[in-house]
């Protein structure tokens, strides 16, 4: 029964407003552009870890990732043009070596080729910079992004033996596919 207030007149609870849901597809218009991936800042960060923490086993500190800016790192970002982080890349040049240490598509955004434009725009940024090779370690169970590198060109050059240790969230230990590309 709804209940009376002292003016006598019932008083029912008013309807909770209805959360609107984030569309699972990207607009036409909606994180299209290239050019919008763009060196992170500091407030990228929390976005940035919490799709690290829901991509990698390993997944870095929020420490970590903000001292990333602070160091010798590559961190771009893309967002939506609703500004939700859309996917990421982390990684690190050694003399003309490029090492990608984590890409990550947000899982809302995954599988409508995301991955594929942001790897191919760190491929071009690193061919224009100067570099010559991109090495990049996955795990063997990780099927989608050995498709999305060796989609691209990439080669599997070697395995790394019990590279991952077991973690306590259930990932066990595992080989590493090392890849390779030549730009
Ligand atoms: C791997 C990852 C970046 C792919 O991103 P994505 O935006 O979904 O990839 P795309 O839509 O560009 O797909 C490119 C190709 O990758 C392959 N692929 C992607 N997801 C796949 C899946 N779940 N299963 C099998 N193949 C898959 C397909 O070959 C796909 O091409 P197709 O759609 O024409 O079949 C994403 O799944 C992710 O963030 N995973 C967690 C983090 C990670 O593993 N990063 C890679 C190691 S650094």
């Amino acid at each position: 029964m709804p209940r009376k207030d002292v003016t006598g007149v019932s008083r029912s609870k008013p309807p909770k407003p209805r959360k609107k849901k984030e569309p699972q597809e990207l607009n036409r218009n909606e994180c299209t552009s290239m050019e919008d991936i763009r060196p992170a800042i500091c407030k990228d960060i929390q976005a940035v870890f919490e799709l690290n923490l829901a991509s990698f086993a390993e997944a870095w500190s929020h420490q970590a990732l903000m001292d990333v800016l602070d160091h010798d790192y590559d961190l771009d970002v893309w967002h939506t043009t609703r500004g939700k982080l859309a996917a990421y890349y982390l990684g690190q040049d050694v003399l003309d070596e490029v090492h990608i240490m984590q890409l990550a598509v947000a899982p809302a955004f995954r599988r409508q080729g995301l991955g594929v434009r942001m790897t191919r725009y760190i491929l071009d940024k690193k061919h224009h910079e100067g570099m010559r090779h991109v090495w990049l370690e996955v795990r063997t169970s990780n099927v989608a992004a050995q498709h999305l590198y060796t989609g691209l060109g990439f080669r599997i050059s070697g395995t790394r033996k019990d590279y991952y240790t077991p973690k306590p969230s259930g990932f066990p230990r595992e080989d590493a596919l090392a890849m390779r590309y030549d730009l």
